[in-house]
């Protein structure tokens, strides 16, 4: 199967998924189950739910029900963006191609959708039919982690925040870029291998992997906010340099950061070649993680 008709086939298994576990527009509270349902379902391209199913994969044949736990990483995943949307953080009107949830439901809603939305993520964790216990423990410590205070996803968010308007200096813009969006990613790729039943060595691969495709994804990120239109990627360009952010344009150079996230592409296609053939589709993930335009 070719990527592109594997990528829409995977996703179609993540969209089905997510629509089983968000609660109707008709369940009370009905307004805050709209406004999950909006930015959820917004057209995202589920990346992080892809690297966690793959990363599964490589290590088993036997991971009925990957796609539950995939869809707890897009769940915190789309929290986060809510959040960063918020004219206390980031202040942008434009998401997934439309209105941003506060825009459409107020502040206070998109707070609290973006506080269910967590919430929910751990109560999917904690319910998962097919692991055991144990294996249900580890990765919601994974997740808590990867978005928490200490290292993880907040403690980006605000380095990043902090990070306005000071010089843009090569180690505060790696330890915001790890930790904003790096942590996140690399225990997706994690969570799917703690749940395939990894080895202390497997995991160690995947870690590296997750690592270095994290990075890749951030510094894209940051030349897409440079070289995209709003249109194609959804969201209002140039807000990075307008808000004085430190990104890695900024810290390097347009020329400079696509080689640095070519170097990243290939350091991700390295840390699994010990698993061979197995993982092809999660090197072709890296491949799209750093060619994408949106
Ligand atoms: C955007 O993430 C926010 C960052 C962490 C940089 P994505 O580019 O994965 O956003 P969606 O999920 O496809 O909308
Ligand atoms: C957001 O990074 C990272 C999150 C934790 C959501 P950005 O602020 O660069 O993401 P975009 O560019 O708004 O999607
Ligand atoms: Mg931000
Ligand atoms: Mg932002
Ligand atoms: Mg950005």
């Amino acid at each position: 199967m070719r990527f592109s008709e594997y990528l829409a086939a995977q996703r179609q298994r993540i969209e089905t998924e997510l629509h089983g576990i968000l609660p109707s527009e008709a369940t009370p509270p009905e307004v805050l189950h709209q406004a999950m349902r909006y930015s959820v379902f917004a057209g995202g391209k589920r990346i992080r739910p892809l690297l966690c199913v793959e990363a599964a994969r490589v290590i088993s044949e036997e991971v009925a029900g990957i796609e539950r736990a995939a869809c707890a990483v897009e769940l915190v995943h789309t929290y986060s963006l809510i959040h960063d949307d918020l004219p206390a953080l980031d202040n942008d009107d434009f998401r997934r191609g439309r209105l941003t949830c506060h825009k459409v439901f107020g502040e206070a809603m998109a707070i609290l959708a973006g506080d269910a939305l967590l919430t929910l993520a751990f109560e999917v964790l904690a319910n998962l039919p097919c692991v055991d216990s144990e294996r249900r423990a580890r990765m919601m410590g994974e997740l808590a982690a990867a978005a928490g205070s200490c290292g993880g996803m907040i403690a980006g968010q605000v380095a990043d925040l902090e990070g306005e308007g000071k010089p843009p200096e090569p180690g505060r813009l790696e330890t915001i870029h790890r930790a904003k969006t790096g942590a996140l990613i690399r225990a997706s790729v994690r969570i799917g291998g703690i749940y395939a039943g990894a080895d202390g060595e497997q995991l160690a691969a995947l870690s590296s992997y997750g690592e270095h495709v994290g990075l890749a994804f951030q510094i894209v990120d940051d030349l897409l906010d440079v070289e995209a239109t709003s249109e194609t990627l959804g969201k209002t360009t140039g807000k990075d340099a307008a808000r004085k952010k430190i990104t890695f344009p900024a810290v390097y150079g347009i020329q400079r950061s696509h080689e640095l996230a070519e170097a990243e592409r290939r350091a991700a296609r390295q840390a699994l070649e010990c698993f061979g053939n197995r993982a092809v589709r999660l090197a072709e993930l890296a491949d799209f993680i750093v060619y994408r335009r949106a």
